[in-house]
């Protein structure tokens, strides 16, 4: 079985009702996509957003609690994500491992919620610009590969999106060749340690937008895409979606 192709929009702190009109465009534009297609929005709008999505778009969380209830003031548990409409949730994305100094075992221990709770985990890994240029990118990936995706990951229940941190919201990405080889190590470290693991869907992110997008999905274990600020708007997710 081949990865399955996913086009992810993560709306990170933007949104309000009135921007769920884009998932009425995106509906209307691209009725029978190439790929799954999954928006990640602000927890506000999840209930809305999956009521717009008439289970054709996949919705997903943010972020989790590693725990399932209990006094966490400001947390979302994993149950109430699915419980509000999401199939998927983003773990461990560079936005919070540095404002909420999210580490590896935290991720990992996130993700082992998500799964409990039936969620598809799509946890992020990603280098800063220091660590590539101190040339340690892939021992940076390697390492938070092994500390932040859980024993029980499989094809069904993990996504992996790397994104390189200098690249998120700068307009840079890296050459080709840079992702290429970052996501054939993904691919054998994952195939290496999972029984499926060359099954697991590999999604570029940072900066993917409509004119580079055709360019990224060509690249060797580029299974998709964890998009930004161009998922913002059905004008550019649109083509982006089209693209894969
Ligand atoms: O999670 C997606 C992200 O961090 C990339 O953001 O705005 O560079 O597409 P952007």
């Amino acid at each position: 079985m081949a990865p399955r192709k996913l086009a992810a929009g993560n709306w990170k702190m933007n949104g309000t009702l009135a921007s769920l009109a884009e998932i009425g465009r995106l509906l209307a534009d691209h009725p029978a996509p190439g790929c799954d297609v999954l928006i990640c929005p602000p927890a506000t709008l999840l209930h809305a957003m999956a009521a717009s999505a008439q289970g054709k778009i996949a919705i997903g969380g943010q972020d989790c609690h590693a725990k399932t209830a209990g006094a966490h003031t400001g947390d979302i548990a994993a149950a109430q994500l699915r419980d509000a409409g999401a199939s998927h949730v983003i773990l461990g994305h560079s936005e919070r491992r540095t404002d909420h100094a999210e580490t590896d075992a935290q991720v990992a221990a996130k993700s082992v919620a998500a799964h409990e709770a039936g969620l598809v985990a799509v946890i992020c890994v990603g280098e800063t610009e220091a660590q590539r240029d101190a040339g340690q990118t892939l021992d940076v990936i390697s390492a938070q590969l092994a500390g932040s995706v859980p024993d029980g990951a499989t094809a069904a229940n993990t996504v992996i999106a790397y994104e390189p941190v200098w690249a998120i919201g700068t307009g840079r990405t890296p050459t080709s060749d840079q992702i290429a080889e970052v996501h054939a190590l993904m691919r054998e470290r994952l195939s290496a340690r999972f029984a499926d693991g060359a099954d697991m869907a590999l999604l570029y992110g940072g900066s993917v937008k409509p004119g580079n997008a055709a360019e990224i999905f060509a690249i060797p274990h580029v299974n998709g895409a964890l998009v930004g600020g161009a998922s913002l708007k059905a004008e550019d997710f649109g083509p982006i979606i089209a693209a894969l």
